[in-house]
């Protein structure tokens, strides 16, 4: 679907999933047409359909994108609050997950805005070692564009969404 007017809505579902179990899921494409999927926890969008992520530590995923930039991130809310409040209701309090598509660009330096805001995000963690260890020294970013999304359903829970 064309992601249209709808972008403020995927955003918050995106965003809201990832914080959630600290993920996205990234699918790419290997070079013998097999799929992979990546998981990167530092996805940021932006207000105009498109977003980034800090590319740090992949090896097929960096491989694919330089080779076909199509990708397909996916991100779903596993909050034990979101499923108890949706399931005491009956229905899915807001969506549960969103399936976005889009282009990524060739590895890219980091911006200081870009940095500050990776910076931000992990500030509350950074008493702790594994923190510490994976989660310093972020310099290179990929930018996506998205186009199209599909909304991940759950049928019979999901009345008045989308
Ligand atoms: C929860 C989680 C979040 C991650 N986030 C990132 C990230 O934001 N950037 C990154 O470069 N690697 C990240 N990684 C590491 C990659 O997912 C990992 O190195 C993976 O094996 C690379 O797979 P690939 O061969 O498909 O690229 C993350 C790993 C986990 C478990």
């Amino acid at each position: 679907m064309d992601i249209g007017n709808n972008w403020e809505y995927i955003k918050e579902v995106v965003e809201r999933g990832q914080r959630s179990t600290i993920y996205c899921s990234i699918a790419s494409i290997n070079s013998d047409g097999t799929p992979n999927i990546t998981p990167i926890g530092t996805v940021f969008l932006r207000n105009d359909k498109t977003g980034y992520f800090f590319d740090h530590y992949t090896t097929s995923l960096a491989e694919n994108l330089d080779g076909d930039s199509r990708l397909c991130l996916s991100a779903v809310d596993a909050g034990k609050l979101f499923w108890l409040r949706s399931f005491l209701k009956g229905r899915f309090i807001s969506p549960p997950g969103v399936r976005l598509y889009g282009e990524a660009t060739p590895l890219r330096e980091a911006t200081p805005e870009e940095i500050k805001l990776i910076e931000a995000r992990v500030r509350p963690t950074k008493w702790l070692k594994g923190s510490r260890l994976l989660w310093t020294n972020f310099t290179h970013v990929r930018d996506i564009e998205f186009t199209q999304y599909r909304p991940i359903t759950y049928p019979v829970m999901m009345d008045g969404l989308w």
